[in-house]
């Protein structure tokens, strides 16, 4: 559910016309919806309300102050992975005291930081790290609050760039190797062992693997308790899908069986969604500039592109793509959605049927809230988009559109000779 729909055939973001923020604004363009978001973290806060929870909003999927600063007001934690997450969300406002920290390459600088902030915990992959934590700390004199990132083994059924919990992949300690590293790290001096945490991926449209990953878990959880290892959170990771075109679980469908094999072991659960609560939350509008057609195909060029927007090229990702004005009847074509970019990955959608698009259409890229804007980038010297949320009539600018003169501000042009004789 959110708030970007037609009204008399025209596409709204809540009350506001997108034609209108797009004449005013430009393209290509980000919109984010504050109704959606508010009402995405409340679903997601109600499924999990009968137990003793706390929600780390993994800010991976769109990192923008402000939408940093409405999630903190709301109460929610943070799920972060590196020093520029965490500088971001202490900006924003959120409470150190919620901030887990996970990932499995974190650097002594970023360590010492999120130490010294004072966050609740940070997710532990490798023997090495975790000694290390534990050296820093000391030399800290502090106890750093740890959890052991669990891989489970299993198979979420998601794309296999975004699938994190089988063993074959880089994340979280081997089910086999988890009582030796729970049995170390009590032993070392730095560390205070606060948890244990999983993550098996992302856009998962099934419960199954998150009730199965729970079991798992839950066996290991008690055999620790029974060894005299007590935790006291449970850290579930995020990875509940949204309906790009499939079906995913509602929260509530998603909570209770996620909760169904861990909701007795009396520890206070962690999750950390990203994508569920932002993605439907943003479009990405762009503007179409020409029609071309070859022997073979027809390709609607558009002002968007691979740098604002790489799921479809990277995951195979299929987004729907609406007109922003559908009052004109327009007859079904298939075509090619491309960017300018010099790539043939350049594609928004394959052979995609919709109303032909004309030059001078805007376009609606539908559900790029989450991993959109994120993992946008300056290929091909092109300026990020601006990033707009609105909030019933209001339509506040939350990023500036970068500038050409933003693309080279780090940049030092350094006179070194033509010919190699200095
Ligand atoms: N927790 C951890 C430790 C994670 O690695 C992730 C996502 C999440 C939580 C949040 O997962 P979510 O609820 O958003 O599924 N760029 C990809 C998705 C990468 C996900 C990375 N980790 C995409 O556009 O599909």
């Amino acid at each position: 559910m959110n708030y970007f729909e037609y009204r008399e055939r025209e596409l709204f973001a809540e009350e506001v016309a997108v034609r209108d923020i797009a004449e005013r604004f430009g393209t290509p363009v980000y919109i984010y919806s504050a109704r959606t978001l508010r009402r995405h973290f409340r679903a997601m806060r109600d499924a999990f309300a009968g137990t003793d929870h706390l929600i780390c909003y993994a800010m991976k999927a769109l990192s923008n102050l402000s939408i940093l600063h409405l999630f903190a007001a709301m109460g929610s934690g943070f799920d972060i992975v590196s020093g520029g997450e965490l500088m971001r969300c202490l900006k924003a406002g959120a409470d150190p005291r919620t901030i887990v920290f996970s990932g499995v390459g974190k650097t002594d600088e970023e360590i010492v930081t999120a130490l010294r902030a004072g966050i609740l915990m940070l997710n532990v992959e490798s023997r090495p790290e975790l000694r290390r934590i534990s050296e820093l700390a000391t030399r800290l004199d502090l106890r750093a609050p740890v959890s052991l990132r669990v891989n489970p083994d299993l198979d979420p059924h998601t794309h296999p760039h975004i699938s994190t919990g089988h063993r074959t992949s880089k994340f979280g300690i081997p089910l086999s190797q988890v009582f030796e590293y729970y049995a170390e790290a009590r032993g070392l001096s730095g560390l205070e062992l606060v948890g244990l945490s999983t993550h098996i991926g992302s856009q998962i449209t099934e419960t199954e693997p998150f009730t199965e990953a729970a079991g798992k878990i839950a066996t290991i959880v008690k055999q620790l308790k029974a060894d005299g290892i007590g935790l006291k959170y449970l850290d579930m990771g995020g990875g509940l899908g949204i309906p790009y075109q499939e079906e995913p679980p509602s929260p509530q469908q998603y909570a209770a069986a996620l909760l169904q094999p861990i909701r007795q072991l009396g520890l206070r659960i962690i999750i950390e969604p990203g994508r569920v609560l932002v993605g439907n939350a943003g479009i990405l509008v762009t503007r179409v500039l020409y029609s071309k057609e070859t022997d073979v195909k027809r390709f609607t060029v558009i002002d968007g592109a691979m740098n604002d927007l790489l799921r479809p090229v990277l995951y195979e990702a299929w987004h729907s793509i609406l007109p922003v004005d559908a009052r004109e009847e327009r007859p079904p074509i298939t075509s090619d959605i491309v960017g300018p970019v010099c790539e043939s990955g350049d594609f928004f959608a394959q052979e995609r049927e919709m109303p032909e698009p004309r030059a001078g259409d805007l376009l609606a890229v539908m559900s790029a809230g989450a991993y959109g804007f994120a993992m946008a980038s300056n290929y091909n010297s092109r300026p990020r988009a601006a990033e707009l949320l609105v909030d019933g009539r209001q339509v506040h600018v939350i990023r500036s559109r970068e500038t050409f003169e933003d693309l080279i501000r780090s940049e030092h042009i350094v006179d070194v000779s033509p010919d190699g004789n200095t």
